[in-house]
């Protein structure tokens, strides 16, 4: 019987990511970071409990949406982000969504997750120009970020879309100068 619990658990844990709160402590840097404010729309890559959304969603009035694949988190965050009328929780892997409408993209998860080529495949081809990833703690495969702010518990990395990697010629970096 354990077994038919257990199993399932450990194994949404290690092909998602745990939930795990971003700390409130860590809300100011990561409001400078994300730059966001209420004419703009903000989206969070594993929503968990709403509590991130519905603190940016007060502190900006920017428009929310959280996308969240875990059926338990998704229950709890709706819950709380339909009470704090901070926005939507989608019941969604991430991985199934069009991020192209929105300004800034937030996560914060595993390097088997956000440090993935699939994963920064997946933003490269589904953000919008203009558009920003903040990614608290874990920093994107191959990417070079266009800020890194370590003045906290853990650092955080933002990558403006598009992305412009040094153009490559037979496998050396071109320079201009
Ligand atoms: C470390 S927690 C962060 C929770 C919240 N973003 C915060 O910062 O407080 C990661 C969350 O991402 C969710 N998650 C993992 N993989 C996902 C995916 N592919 N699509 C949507 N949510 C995912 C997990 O269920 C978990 O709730």
């Amino acid at each position: 019987m354990t077994l038919l619990f257990a199993a399932p658990a450990l194994i949404f844990t290690w092909r998602f990511a745990p939930w795990v709160p971003t700390p409130k402590a860590e809300l100011d840097r990561l409001l400078r970071c994300m730059d966001l404010d209420a004419s703009q729309s903000f989206c969070e890559l594993g929503a968990g409990d709403g509590r991130l959304m519905v603190w940016v969603h007060r502190h900006t009035g920017a428009r929310c949406t959280g996308l969240e694949v875990s059926p338990l988190m998704f229950l709890v965050g709706w819950v709380r982000v339909t009470l704090g009328r901070a926005g939507r929780v989608r019941f969604l892997d991430m991985y199934k969504a069009d991020l192209s409408s929105y300004d800034v993209v937030y996560v914060w998860g595993t390097a088997y997750w956000v440090g993935t080529p699939e994963f920064r495949e997946y933003l490269g081809r589904t953000l919008k120009p203009g558009a920003r990833l903040v990614s608290y703690q874990q920093p994107l495969s191959d990417w070079t970020p266009d800020l890194v702010d370590r003045g906290g518990q853990r650092p955080i990395y933002v990558y403006n879309q598009p992305h412009d990697p040094p153009e490559v010629v037979h496998g050396r970096p071109v320079t201009t100068a």
